[in-house]
């Protein structure tokens, strides 16, 4: 097909390196090759039952019509009680979106306030779908490299550098993916001060793993923070890391009316709205009570803290433990260093080790970070410690 046919934002973009790394585990596994994929972004258990049973009840009700482009008022509703009783955030159900999926309410933001020219901060390392979507809703990605010295996030100075006439949104996500970080209430606290002295940039928030939080550390979110900015945030979050539902695609974003109602135009000639089932099962899920969320969180905490121990016997690579999401960031400077010209970078440090130990992570180049990469640790423990002594061996004989 001729190239000028295409929307020409979209030969910048590049499709997800994450998924390409799945295909090409499923691929292997496909033909029988004992393959451990620590590159997948969703948990490996089920959602509750409870959730499946309000879904179950939503099809016997024939609650499978269309429903309001925004979402059905109860999940709304749902939605403000559960912003107000974990975030302490106020909300009308006029605040709220509901999307397919956390990602739709995110490029539905960008593409209903995105001009030509705009630019939107995101701070490396991002989630590498903020990269593409910002491009493919016309505007300009603003990378800023937040230094390992500051734990991979944002301070008040690189923010205030950063921002300019042509600055429309500042993206913040906490728990990072894929760093893992946490920003705490103070340094959201001194990001938002810096914030306020510029009225015409946005921020989204986006909140996904919200959840997935350790060592007794609490989560904040910046529209509780510092409330005065609440006007210019759209907080976005969902149901895919909380509830172990990535595949029934819910996510939601709440902000100023003015906002949500352009985000609704844009959205009612992409996909209308999500899914009724999910809705109602959505409404169970955040009404319902959320006992099963200590368990989740306390597998993961566990297999973080094996997975910590044991890549960090590596000489190689070098990695902080992370206090939140469910990803290990690891520096692999060094292993690519001592390859005596074997490899050059990140990508093929993930392509050997899918060869040699069968193991599939994510290059941190797609994060916006050159010599990192990324492990997923929603798999079983047996499956980490597995995977951490081929990782080990390849590593030894990469250098030897
Ligand atoms: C940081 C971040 N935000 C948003 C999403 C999208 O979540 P959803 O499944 O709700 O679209 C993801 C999924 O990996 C993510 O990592």
């Amino acid at each position: 097909m001729r190239q000028d046919l295409f929307n020409i934002n979209l030969k910048n973009v590049k499709p997800s390196a994450t998924l390409t790394m799945s295909s090409r585990a499923a691929a292997m596994k496909a033909e029988g090759l004992p393959v451990i994929s620590l590159a997948v972004g969703e948990p490996d258990y089920d959602t509750p039952d409870s959730i499946k049973a309000a879904a179950h009840k939503a099809i016997d009700e024939g609650k499978t019509k269309y429903t309001d482009i925004c979402g059905v008022k109860p999940l709304r509703e749902a939605i403000c009680a559960k912003l107000l009783r974990e975030n302490g955030i106020s909300y009308t159900p006029d605040q709220i979106i509901v999307s397919s999926g956390a990602k739709q309410t995110i490029y539905v933001a960008l593409a209903s306030t995105l001009n030509d020219g705009d630019e939107v901060i995101l701070p490396a390392p991002y989630w590498l779908s903020y990269m593409d979507m910002i491009l493919l809703a016309g505007g300009q990605p603003k990378v800023v490299q937040c230094p390992e010295s500051s734990n991979f996030k944002l301070t008040p100075q690189l923010l205030q550098e950063s921002i300019n006439s042509k600055t429309k949104w500042l993206i913040i996500n906490s728990p990072s993916n894929p760093s893992g970080e946490v920003y705490s209430e103070a340094e959201l606290y001194a990001l938002g001060q810096v914030l306020l002295q510029h009225p015409h940039v946005m921020l989204m928030s986006d909140d996904i793993y919200e959840h997935m939080i350790y060592d007794n550390q609490k989560f904040y979110t910046m529209a509780q923070v510092v409330p005065e900015l609440k006007d210019r945030i759209l907080t976005v979050n969902g149901a895919s890391k909380s509830y172990s539902m990535t595949g029934w695609r819910l996510g939601y974003g709440a902000g100023p009316t003015d906002l949500i109602k352009a985000m609704s135009m844009v959205q009612s000639h992409m996909t209308s709205h999500a899914s009724s089932i999910s809705q109602y099962a959505v409404i169970d899920a955040l009404n319902g009570a959320q006992d099963f969320l200590p368990g989740f969180k306390s597998l993961l905490q566990k297999r973080r803290d094996i997975f910590f121990d044991l890549i960090s016997k590596i000489p190689f690579l070098k990695c902080k433990k992370p206090a939140g999401a469910f990803y290990m960031w690891i520096d692999c400077s060094e292993v690519i260093n001592s390859s005596n010209g074997k490899l050059q970078n990140s990508n093929d440090f993930c392509m050997y080790l899918l060869e040699k130990a069968m193991v599939i992570g994510a290059p941190g180049d797609a994060f916006g970070v050159p010599n990192y990469i990324r492990f997923s640790y929603t798999v079983k423990e047996a499956d980490i410690v597995e995977a951490c002594k081929r990782i080990e061996k390849a590593c030894f004989e990469l250098v030897a």
